[in-house]
């Protein structure tokens, strides 16, 4: 017998049109999973549900210390999202759930570092020349660029660092939290390291990781801006030994206060004893593919910056910017994310 409900509902005519890439239901999906992902990140379930055995909830619960409603929304809409999969009661990530791990550290700076960013960006867009620093978080995003790094750059940095000298110092400009210079101090157990950051927030950051891998007698931090470090008393003394030079995501900061050519040369002036630079950063799209071809992470990184009137150069203007400031590109190469490239560097004899 037809039920009062069937005799009233009607079913919505169905679109003829074809989908298009993105759909406000898309984006809004979207917008759940990816805040669903860092949720994951941070509350260890994506560790806990990558082990090789699929796991049971209360395991789960456990590992992660969330409470069972909180465990369960998680799960439910991660499964609905294809993001993990149940069977016999057992949970585990599926391949999407696997991707999106392996590309966390996006997340972490679009919501962790740029949220309040995002939030505002109304706001953000009509105040001309504003300070923006107040919407950013600065360790979440030298986080996330940590995270981006040992995802998809390591391998690539092993092997263009491979032929390089060896150096008794290095100073890595705009360290973050650290995890490159760190990494690199590791690996040649000889060396000493300085970082130098702007942020307060990445410093803390660093600061607490460099002790957490008992590397204080080797690593130094200053927090400060590195055009005015560069040129400071107290500062110059401890860059005068360094040999290597490294800089990862932030020559486009600098390039948007002086002319790439100039911060090039001032650079060189200031670490006399370097014949090595090893750069890498993020460029513009070098045009905007269709909506379904859109790689991860860049159309995030151009609106941010659009709005902050920072310019985002092309690989061909910093290459010209090495020339004309003394370095010589030895080797360029695609760096893991999209649209950054990694440059080694000698300086010109
Ligand atoms: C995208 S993060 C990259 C962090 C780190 N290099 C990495 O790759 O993991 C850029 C960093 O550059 C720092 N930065 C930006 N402008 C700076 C400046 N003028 N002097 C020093 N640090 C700066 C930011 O605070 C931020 O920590």
């Amino acid at each position: 017998m037809e039920s009062a409900v069937s005799r009233l509902y009607r079913e919505a005519p169905a679109s003829s049109l074809p989908e298009p890439a993105h759909s406000a239901r898309t984006f809004f999906n979207g917008y759940v999973g990816a805040n669903l992902a860092r949720a994951y990140s941070q509350r260890g379930l994506f560790d806990a549900l990558s082990a090789s055995e699929p796991k049971a909830f209360d395991v789960l619960a456990r590992e992660t210390s969330c409470s069972e409603s909180g465990l369960e929304a998680l799960l439910r809409t991660g499964v609905a999202l294809d993001i993990v999969r149940v069977e016999n009661g057992r949970y585990s990530l599926t391949q999407v759930g696997d991707e999106l791990r392996h590309n966390i550290g996006f997340f972490t700076w679009a919501i962790g570092g740029y949220g309040a960013f995002f939030r505002d960006l109304s706001n953000l867009a009509g105040s001309e020349g504003g300070d923006h620093r107040a919407f950013i978080d600065g360790s979440m995003v030298a986080l996330g660029s940590d995270q981006v790094n040992q995802a998809m750059m390591r391998t690539i940095y092993d092997e263009a660092m491979a032929g390089l000298p060896q150096f008794a110092c290095v100073a890595d400009l705009g360290c973050g939290n650290a995890g490159r210079l760190i990494d690199l101090c590791k690996r040649f157990p000889r060396s000493t390291g300085v970082g130098i950051d702007i942020n307060a927030q990445a410093i803390a950051l660093a600061k607490k990781n460099v002790e957490a891998n008992q590397l204080s007698g080797r690593i130094t931090l200053h927090r400060t801006n590195v055009l005015d470090a560069v040129e400071a008393e107290e500062v110059r003394h401890a860059l005068a030994p360094v040999e290597l030079v490294t800089c990862f995501m932030m020559l486009h900061d600098l390039f948007n206060v002086e002319a790439p050519e100039m911060v090039i040369r001032k650079l060189r002036r200031a670490f006399p004893q370097a014949r090595c630079f090893v750069f890498a950063d993020t460029f513009r799209m070098p045009m905007h593919p269709q909506p379904d071809e859109l790689p991860i992470f860049s159309l995030g990184f151009e609106l941010v910056h659009g709005v902050m009137g920072i310019r985002l150069h092309t690989p061909n203007d910093y290459v010209e910017a090495f020339r004309k400031g003394g370095l010589s590109v030895k080797e360029m190469r695609h760096f893991g994310a999209p649209n950054t490239y990694i440059f080694v560097m000698e300086v010109q004899s």
